[in-house]
């Protein structure tokens, strides 16, 4: 089971788009997949109109066991024949466990997953911070995956997540590593947005920044409001895309 936090701390990069993208690339494979949605927003929750259940994934940080995580699971509603993908939902509750604890000793999401099989994909939506609830997904999570923006913002948030991620592989999980940061909307004619990729392979290493860079396209807004994946979008930019999100999908396996 691959398990893949999807930060980033600063706001509207696209990790809710890239964390559905991807579930749809692998779910089209085939693959089982499970969204956590630690994102008190709950963006990912309400696009993949999963089945309302009486948990989510407070109920896993007010008791964090495997049968409330299990509890908490719900089946998303896509179209069947885009492949079946399991969400555990967000919900607004959530912020209450957002705030700075300190040092992180006993993880709660990592000793809730522990035991947890029968998924090859795991997928944490965070929120737009490196607060709690984002060190709880990089400390339950084998991958890290940065998605940031060719802006000077976007490099400085990118220069926070890769500490941060260090910390955590130092304090609490050893196993985790950083599998690619993701260039996301960008414009090949900005000559701005070359010279922010440039700073990012700097700061990042370029075996790391994830290529292609992941373009700005429309299809990404097409396919928030259907409750599809982009893949489930037929339009050139969508196709583009997805090959895309599926090239990223091979790396993030492998
Ligand atoms: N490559 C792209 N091209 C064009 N629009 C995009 C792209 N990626 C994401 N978007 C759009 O940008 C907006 C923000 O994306 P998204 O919600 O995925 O970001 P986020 O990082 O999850 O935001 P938040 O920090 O609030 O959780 C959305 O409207 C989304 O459709
Ligand atoms: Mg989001």
């Amino acid at each position: 089971m691959r398990t893949v936090a999807i930060v980033a701390n600063k706001g509207g990069t696209g990790k809710t788009s890239l964390t559905l993208g991807l579930a749809g690339a692998a779910a089209h494979r085939g693959l089982a997949v499970l969204v956590i949605d630690l994102d008190p927003q709950g963006n990912a929750t309400s696009h993949l109109r999963s089945t309302k259940g009486r948990t989510s994934a407070v109920d896993i940080f007010a008791h964090p066991t495997q049968a409330t995580f299990e509890s908490a699971i719900a089946v998303c509603n896509w179209d069947a024949a885009l492949g079946e993908v399991d969400v555990v939902p967000s919900h607004p509750d959530l912020i209450r466990f957002d705030s700075w604890n300190g040092a992180m000793s006993n993880p709660k999401l990592a000793r809730a997953m522990k035991g947890v099989v029968g998924y090859d994909l795991v997928l944490v939506d965070c929120p737009p911070s490196l607060g709690a609830l984002t060190r709880e997904a990089l400390a339950a999570a084998d991958r890290a995956l940065v998605v940031t923006t060719p802006s000077y913002f976007g490099a400085q948030g990118v220069e926070r997540a890769l500490a941060e991620i260090r910390e955590i592989q130092r304090s609490v999980n050893p196993d985790l590593e950083l599998c690619g940061v993701v260039m996301n909307k960008f414009k090949p004619i900005s000559e701005e947005h070359a010279f922010r990729a440039a700073e990012m392979n700097d700061i990042a290493g370029s075996r790391m920044v994830l290529k292609p860079y992941m373009p700005d396209r429309i299809a990404f807004q097409q396919a928030e409001g259907t409750g599809a994946p982009v893949q489930a979008i037929s339009n050139s930019g969508a196709r583009e895309v997805s090959e895309i999100l599926d090239t990223y999908l091979t790396k993030i396996l492998r």
